[in-house]
């Protein structure tokens, strides 16, 4: 299948490409494009078979449940059994945008895009190619991240190509995503409001709008004996191909540390890339070194954590040594996914 690429700006009205890529999605067919968080892989989300190609287009295990995009609230009543009032709450303080809510479902909600669970996860983005696309299409769209399933998440259009070129029929290609971390996952089903993934929206943002929110301890702790209720937590995600260790200390000595270890590897004749910062990067000696930003910008290092990732994948790096960052705001979400990418190898200096 040829794949076609449309680039389209946010802040002009590209209204032939919109009315192409809804009619595409009208008509059961993929579709990928821009959010706010990262690219999308869009489907009618109420047909099972649309569903389905997403599973098949992206090699995902079809038991790990797919967001369904909206864009205006009253769609909510087209997916959920009932509306909690939590939901109403959040909706107003944080859609559209990056928070994702799980509601039970009603009889609408095919199982092909819940995963066979009873419940439905519904995000209303707020990136204007995602609005247009699905109030264009008619349709609700079920959207997981963009990329091959064990791959990091698509932050640009050429990663989606990277990844799905000859297997969905068309890319709209929105620039660089504004936060680069999927969407907050927060469950209401819950008697207490559950966080299932961390994102952009923290617990302190959630807990001002709720009152008390509690953390799902599958994704606290590896060694935990929960599962992650989120199923798609519970896999390690992507593991990238050389073995990546975090490194956490006051800087010059995980600096030390990390050059250390690195000219001990390169003498065996191993190649060694760091993930460094802007303060950082030109003190290391590694064989491929990049800076994910400076080091107080915590919404560039969530913007850059997965281009940085595929970066090191193309290089053929046999080992990755990354500074570890501070965990306020996003930096949660932004530790979250690091950890899961180094399998929770942590070097304490
Ligand atoms: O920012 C985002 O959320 C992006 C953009 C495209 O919107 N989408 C995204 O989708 O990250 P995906 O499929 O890569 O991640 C969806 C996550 C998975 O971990 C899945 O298991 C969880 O949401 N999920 C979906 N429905 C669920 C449900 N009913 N109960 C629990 N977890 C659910
Ligand atoms: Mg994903």
């Amino acid at each position: 299948m040829e794949t076609k690429t449309y680039k389209i700006s946010n802040d002009a009205i590209h209204l032939k490409e919109i009315k192409e890529a809804a009619a595409v999605i009208r008509e059961g067919g993929l579709v990928a494009f821009p959010t706010e968080t990262v690219y999308g892989l869009g489907a009618d989300a109420l047909r099972p078979e649309a569903a389905r190609q997403i599973y098949q287009a992206k090699g995902r295990p079809s038991d790990n449940p797919l967001i369904v995009h909206i864009s205006r609230f009253e769609d909510l009543e087209r997916v959920a059994r009932e509306i909690p009032k939590q939901a109403v709450r959040l909706a107003d303080a944080f859609w559209p945008g990056p928070l994702t809510m799980i509601v039970h479902k009603n009889t609408s909600v095919p199982y092909a895009t819940t995963g066979g669970l009873d419940t439905v996860a519904v995000r209303m983005p707020s990136h204007p190619v995602a609005l247009a696309l699905i109030q264009e299409s008619g349709c609700l769209i079920a959207a997981p991240s963009a990329n091959l399933s064990g791959r990091p998440s698509p932050t640009l259009a050429a990663h989606v190509a990277e990844d799905l070129a000859g297997r969905i029929p068309l890319i709209l290609d929105g620039g660089e995503v504004g936060i680069g971390i999927e969407s907050t996952i927060v469950d209401l089903t819950e008697e207490i409001p559950m966080i299932l993934r961390p994102g952009y929206i923290t617990k302190e943002m959630l807990e001002k709008v709720l009152g008390k929110v509690s953390v799902d301890p599958g994704i606290l702790d590896p060694d935990a004996l929960e599962k992650p209720k989120a199923p798609g937590m519970k896999y390690r995600h992507y593991a990238p191909k050389a073995e990546l260790t975090i490194v956490e200390g006051a800087q010059d000595a995980v600096v030390a540390q990390i050059n250390s270890l690195t000219k001990a590897l390169q003498e065996t004749g191993k190649r060694v890339g760091v993930i460094g910062t802007d303060e950082t990067a030109a003190a290391y000696c590694g064989d491929l070194i990049l800076s994910i930003g400076a080091r107080e910008d915590e919404d560039a290092i969530a913007r850059h954590l997965y281009r940085i990732l595929r970066e090191f994948d193309e290089a053929e790096m046999d080992v990755i040594y990354s500074e570890s960052f501070a965990a306020l705001g996003i930096g949660q979400a932004v530790m979250n996914r690091l950890l899961k990418a180094a399998g929770h190898q942590v070097l304490v200096v």
